[in-house]
Order: structure tokens, then sequence, then C-alpha cells
């Protein structure tokens, strides 16, 4: 299923874009059975009803795991409630996600999901769909754009707040007397999450540093200095390499890295495997829950990964389309009446698309995975199931 899904998304990259959705069949069968994985929950309304309805849908890119898992989560649960689909993934390369979402429209979509590559260059194509009257659900990341109609994620702020709650917890801040050595790395600045990442880990952090029970031996906690360019593994790897080299290779003891996320803690172990002069254990902080991460959770060398379901977020995307496009009401009377399985907060507050222009969310929980709570999180619900060499792999493998 994974190779046909692969080849129908290469050919649909291929032509940058082509209607990839049959769709259309309202079938309302269980969005998730068979190979989508058993743990995601199912949309409220499996009644079908998208007929005619087209959602396109613009993922960033095929090279960090998740999108794909995204991308392939949506589509199956918009073609599954009948509507067609249009998806695509635009290379990370922000002027391709333009064009993509402009041929979307000139297709005549009724709806947009998009998880930008920039928040801040889409507002020529956002205005078009503005204009068109077409409405604009910000998937994961949001888009600094007042057509932006809604925003669907996990409570960014809260991913931060359990990396550093972790870390926090690991070194027991509270009564170890210290000092311990940490280092930062954060995510892609273009990406409006990031500074909600970093800043939901420094604010548990940051007393630590202030009475000096941590110490950032490099002296880089300016978010543009630990900043990963498009989350790239190899920019996180050349950072952290150069901080090795130029703070610990005198044998400096380091105890703990904070990383946003999965894709830059791969490439901050990597440093540390090969560069870190020091044998001691190196806390290191994750989210996603990317294979090769949950592989470094087993073998211990990532400590964690926050963990957000995200065919949870697309079965929020889709009741929320749905509300839209069938003229109801979208606001938290979407989650008393959903049924959903798992938790959701509508928040009017925390977002903003413009300065003073608040966008209203749906805001999914994250959650905290280890090495000994993996199968628990992650294999009981049915989001991975465990390989035959004991390491997790995805359920739709
Ligand atoms: C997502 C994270 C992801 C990162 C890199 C963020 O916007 O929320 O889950 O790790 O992008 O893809």
């Amino acid at each position: 299923m994974k190779k046909t899904l692969a080849l129908i998304l290469a050919a649909c990259m291929s032509l940058s874009l082509v209607a990839c959705g049959g769709g259309g069949s309202g079938s309302g069968s269980a969005p998730n059975s068979g190979s989508q994985g058993g743990g995601a929950s199912q949309s409220a309304d499996q009644s079908g009803g998208g007929e005619g309805k087209t959602v396109g849908i613009a993922m960033p890119t095929q090279s960090l795991e998740r999108w794909n898992r995204d991308g392939d989560y949506l589509d199956k649960q918009f073609q599954a409630a009948g509507y067609k689909t249009i998806v695509t993934y635009s290379d990370d390369k922000s002027e391709q996600q333009v064009n993509d979402i402009q041929n979307m429209l000139a297709q005549g979509v009724d709806l947009l999901v998009i998880a930008a590559i920039d928040g801040n260059s889409l507002n020529t194509v956002m205005n078009d769909a503005g204009a068109a009257g077409i409405p604009v659900i910000a998937y994961d990341r949001l888009i600094m754009n007042d057509n932006v109609s809604y925003y669907v994620s996990f409570d960014n702020f809260t991913v931060g707040v359990l990396q550093g709650t972790y870390v926090k917890d690991a070194l027991d801040l509270d009564n170890a007397a210290g000092p311990f050595n940490i280092e930062f790395t954060a995510g892609d600045p273009a990406d409006n999450n990031a500074p909600f990442f970093y800043n939901g880990a420094i604010s548990i952090l940051q007393p630590y540093i202030d009475n000096g029970k941590l110490n950032v031996v490099s002296g880089q906690t300016a978010f543009d200095v630990v900043g990963t360019a498009g989350w790239k593994t190899e920019n996180a790897l050349n950072r952290a390499q150069n901080v090795l080299a130029s703070f610990y290779a005198d044998g400096t003891k380091l105890d703990a890295w904070l990383c946003s996320n999965d894709s830059t803690s791969l490439g901050v172990a990597q440093a540390i495997t090969s560069d870190y002069a020091g044998g001691n254990p190196v806390i290191i902080t994750g989210q996603d829950g990317d294979v090769a991460n949950l592989r470094n959770i087993k073998d211990g060398v990532q400590s964690m990964t926050v963990y957000k379901a995200v065919a949870n977020e697309a079965v929020v995307t889709l009741d929320l389309a749905k509300a839209i496009l069938d003229g109801k009401t979208a606001d938290a009377s979407l989650i008393s009446a959903s049924g959903w399985s798992f938790e959701c907060a509508y928040d009017t507050d925390s977002y903003e698309t413009t300065p003073g222009h608040k966008c209203p969310s749906f805001l999914l929980v994250p959650d905290v995975v280890t090495a000994d709570n993996m199968e628990e999180k992650l294999v009981t619900p049915g989001y991975y199931k465990v390989g035959a060499d004991g390491y997790l792999e995805a359920t739709n493998g």
C-alpha cells in the first residue's frame, strides 16, 4: 500500500499537480481500517457527503517523515468521506508551494488545507484564495495572512514545555547540586511553530539557567542562533559539530542537548556520537516519533520524543472542513458534537495571523514517548508495530 501511495505521489509530483484522489464514492468506510494504522480516531461523521467537492491538500515536503504520514492520512480520510483530493508536496521550496496552491485554485478546489513551508511567503496566493471565497485551514503551521479561516495543530508551546520538563526531571534540577551543561537546537525560523516550541522549553529551563544550575557552555541561546534552516538534519549536525569542537573538545562534560524535533535530534545525536569526547550518556529530546528516532530511543541514543498523533490531527481537519463546507458552525461546539476519542481544545486567543487578528484554532494534545512507554503509547493504539528486529515500524509499512 505504501508503495502504491508512493507511486501515486511520485506521479503527482512529476506532473507538479494532479488530482490524486478518486474520492466521490461517499462510501463512508472507516478511514483508518486496513493500512492506515488502527490508532487513529475516526471522523465523527462517517456518512460521506463530500460528493462533488474537492479539497486541496498542500504539504511541505516528503523528505521529513511526518509530512508523508500527514499527507497520507488527510488524503485517505477526505476520500473516505467522499471528497476528491489534490495532494502536493513542494520539496520544501516556498515558491513551488505557491505554484502548487495556485494550481489548486485554478482547478477549482472548494477548500484548502495547507501546511506552510514558510508562513510569511504565501500572501499573494492566500489573498487569491480569499478573493475567490475559498476557505483555508492552516494545518499544523500557521500562515501569516488573515484569509486563513482556521488553524488546526497541536499545542505547540506545550511541546516545548514537555521537552524542557523532561530535561528538568532527568537532571533532577530542583534537587541535584549541578551545575549541568546544556545546549539548544531549535527549528526553522520560517516555521511559525518553531519559536513556540523553543519558548515552551525555555519557559521551563530559563529559571535554572538564571540560578546557575544549568550552564549553556556555548552561550548560544538566541532563537536565531540555535535555529535550524529547513529543520534539516544536516544543518543541525553541522552546528552541533561546531559547538562540540569549539566548546567541548577540551573534555568539558555535556549533560543535555535540547532539540525541538526529531530531524534536528538525529543530527545532534550523530554529532555527539562521532565528535563528543566525553563518555557519559547525553540527554537528547525530540518531537514526532519518526522511525529513525524511535530506534535511537530504544538504543539509548535519544532520550525522548514528543509524539503528536497526526492521524487525529487529520480527523479534526476533516470534521472542521465538513462543517465549513456544509455551512455549519465551526467553533467549540464542533468538539462537543464530534465524539472524538482524543482531547482537543478550541482556542481563540493564542494564535494571530497578523498582529491583533486572532485565528480560531483547534489544538490537540502532545504526549511524551520514551523507551519505557513506547509500546504502550505507540504500539497499543496501533500507530506503530514492533518489527522483526524489535524496533518500531509504521503500521502502514
Ligand atoms: C511540525 C513538527 C515537525 C517540524 C519539521 C513543525 O512545523 O509541527 O512536528 O517536526 O515542523 O517538519
